[in-house]
């Protein structure tokens, strides 16, 4: 256990990110000193905002340096620890990175415990940051009332599954998502309580928005950006809310698509637009976890997790969020 194999990032991407931006490698464990803990990883997160640490550019964390082993959230258990709140034993999750033992300093290094009866899975999707991130934007951005006409983009994803699914629970009369593809879009209807479905790849989103949204949107949950943005922004309702979480598809592109061309009708429509990022919210995740542990219990919300194996498979999962391969959170098993 002396050796850790590690992924780093050996070239940042301009344009789409293939595998080959990617390096292994091996390093030696040094001892712990005190205020450390080291976690053997057992799980890692893929995140779409992982796609942005990797570009040079001025963000909410700084970019991952070349060279430096892959930053991404983990759950793992504590193998020996130097620092009082923790044990050997421990379940416990925070950003470990592409590697298979994280040495973190649990201050700086964002290490908590994962509640009992929480699966290091659920602590890294439902009860993690994707659905503290839906929990905040839709409650607190979109703020759904007894039937209102609820949009999500992203929608069959970790986070606007869960989103919808809240808009739902809050008296929602009418939640349409938005996905890739038809089984991702039966699942929206038959499973997660949506009420329609659209798929990008397959219909016209704006001439699909105007008939399933008519008598306009109230709230807007946008994961994509872009030309969905803009089918949204055209057929607002008065005081719409709109939460901006997310912008995947200008993500993995040399240069984004140019902004939507009708911000204009948020005058019209009196209508708000915010953006958020989950991190300023992390106080939250106890109340949300506790509140959305109820839903998902009563079968309020349905979620799914993608689970990809192996560490040789770990830069192969990350692209899988960019093709729209993922099924559900995307998350990676380590081996033993
Ligand atoms: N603001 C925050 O603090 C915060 C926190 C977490 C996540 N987010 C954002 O939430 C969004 C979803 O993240 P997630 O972790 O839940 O991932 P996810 O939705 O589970 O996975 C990403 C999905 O995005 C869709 N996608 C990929 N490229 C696309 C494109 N060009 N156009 C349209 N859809 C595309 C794919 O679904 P389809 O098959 O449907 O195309 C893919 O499965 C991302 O935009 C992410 O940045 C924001």
């Amino acid at each position: 256990m002396s050796t850790n194999r590690q992924w780093v990032l050996s070239r940042r991407p301009n344009g789409a990110v293939t595998v080959d931006h990617f390096q292994q490698k091996e390093s030696e464990l040094a001892p712990l000193v005190d205020g450390q803990v080291l976690v053997r990883n057992r799980f890692l997160s893929f995140d779409p905002a992982m796609r942005g640490w990797i570009t040079d550019r001025k963000s909410y964390l700084p970019p991952v340096e070349i060279g430096a082993v892959m930053r991404a959230g983990t759950a793992g258990e504590v193998v020996e620890s130097k620092h009082p709140d923790f044990a050997a034993g421990d379940r416990v999750q925070g950003m470990g990175g592409w590697q298979e033992f994280a040495v973190i300093a649990p201050g700086r290094g964002m290490l908590s415990k994962i509640p009992d009866g929480i699966t290091m899975e659920q602590s890294l999707s439902v009860f993690g940051i994707t659905g503290l991130t839906a929990y905040v934007g839709m409650l607190d951005i979109c703020q759904p009332t007894e039937g209102d006409v609820v949009l999500v983009s992203g929608a069959a994803g970790a986070t606007g599954s869960v989103a919808g699914q809240i808009a739902k629970i809050k008296g929602a009369s009418t939640v349409v998502g938005i996905a890739g593809g038809p089984d991702k879009c039966r699942w929206l209807t038959e499973h997660a309580h949506f009420d329609a479905a659209i798929d990008y790849k397959a219909q016209d989103v704006r001439t699909q928005v105007a008939q399933l949204c008519e008598t306009g949107i109230d709230a807007f949950f946008d994961n994509v950006g872009g030309a969905t943005l803009e089918a949204a922004l055209g057929n607002l309702r008065r005081g719409a809310r709109i939460a901006l979480c997310g912008a995947i598809s200008g993500y993995d592109v040399s240069s984004p698509p140019p902004g939507p061309r009708n911000l204009a009708n948020l005058i019209v429509q009196r209508a708000s637009m915010r953006g958020f990022i989950v991190l300023d919210h992390l106080d939250r995740a106890t109340t949300a976890i506790a509140e959305m542990a109820q839903w998902v219990q009563a079968g309020d919300i349905a979620y799914r997790v993608d689970v990809q194996r192996g560490f040789a498979n770990i830069p192969a999962t990350f692209l899988r969020l960019f093709a729209g391969a993922n099924f559900g959170k995307q998350l990676l098993q380590l081996e033993d």
